[in-house]
């Protein structure tokens, strides 16, 4: 499926806030709103304190998301799996900076397969560790909670990573997607958007509450109002 950018933010609503009991609600619920992606996060138990899902879930949610599928790995070894998911339908491959002994590697395997390659920084991790990668991404998400689970408060902190890898990519001439995974909300996702984000995950923010295709599009007309 090609990835467009109509408009920024992209919003990508993650599936693991969805309702796993009727799936194919949540999914054609995406289907019809104004959101760009599907986030889907795949969690091994061992990277993170958490196991959400892997392929035959993906397989169901391959044949009915009629929009890209961006998959972030929260696994250990991705290189092992990475085919797999682009035969799953991932447009995007996420993986973490901290899962990777040779993430120029991973990233070529990616881009190779066809996919948009992105990279994910927990909290702790530094944009400058990206200086000598940068170029070679699509994407860079910035994880403003620890991964491994949804509705967690999001941590303050992102907003100033948000300043520094802008700095870095104006430095480097280069212009990935900036993508922000955890804790967005309609309060942060405005200060979020003016510090430099183009992509927002949000589980909780749109599944928790009574309408969640309207809450995709009050995040989505961030631009105009942010
Ligand atoms: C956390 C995941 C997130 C999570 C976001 O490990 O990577 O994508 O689903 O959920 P919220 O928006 O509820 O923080
Ligand atoms: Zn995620």
């Amino acid at each position: 499926m090609p990835v467009t950018a109509p408009s920024f933010p992209l919003i990508a609503p993650s599936l693991l806030s969805a309702n796993f009991a009727a799936l194919g609600n949540d999914i054609e619920m995406i289907n019809h709103s104004r959101a760009d992606w599907f986030h889907i996060d795949v969690m091994d138990g061992v990277f993170v304190p958490n196991i959400s899902f892997g392929f035959p879930v993906l397989k169901h949610i391959q044949r009915i998301a009629a929009k890209p599928l961006d998959v972030h790995l929260m696994i250990v070894d991705p290189d092992r799996y990475l085919e797999r998911f682009y035969q799953h339908g991932a447009a995007i491959i996420t993986v973490h900076y901290e899962a990777c002994t040779h993430l120029h590697r991973s990233v070529q395997a990616i881009r190779k397969l066809g996919a948009r390659a992105g990279v994910a920084l927990n909290p702790h991790s530094p944009v400058s560790l990206l200086e000598d990668i940068i170029q070679d991404l699509d994407l860079v998400m910035i994880m403003s909670v620890n991964p491994g689970f949804g509705g967690q408060s999001f941590i303050e902190a992102t907003l100033g990573k948000l300043r520094h890898l802008g700095e870095l990519m104006e430095q480097k001439n280069c212009k990935p997607l900036v993508e922000v995974d955890g804790g967005v909300t309609l309060e942060n996702a405005g200060l979020l958007v003016k510090a430099g984000a183009t992509v927002l995950v949000a589980g909780n923010t749109v599944f928790g509450t009574a309408d969640p295709a309207g809450m995709i599009g009050k995040l989505k007309d961030l631009e105009e109002t942010g």
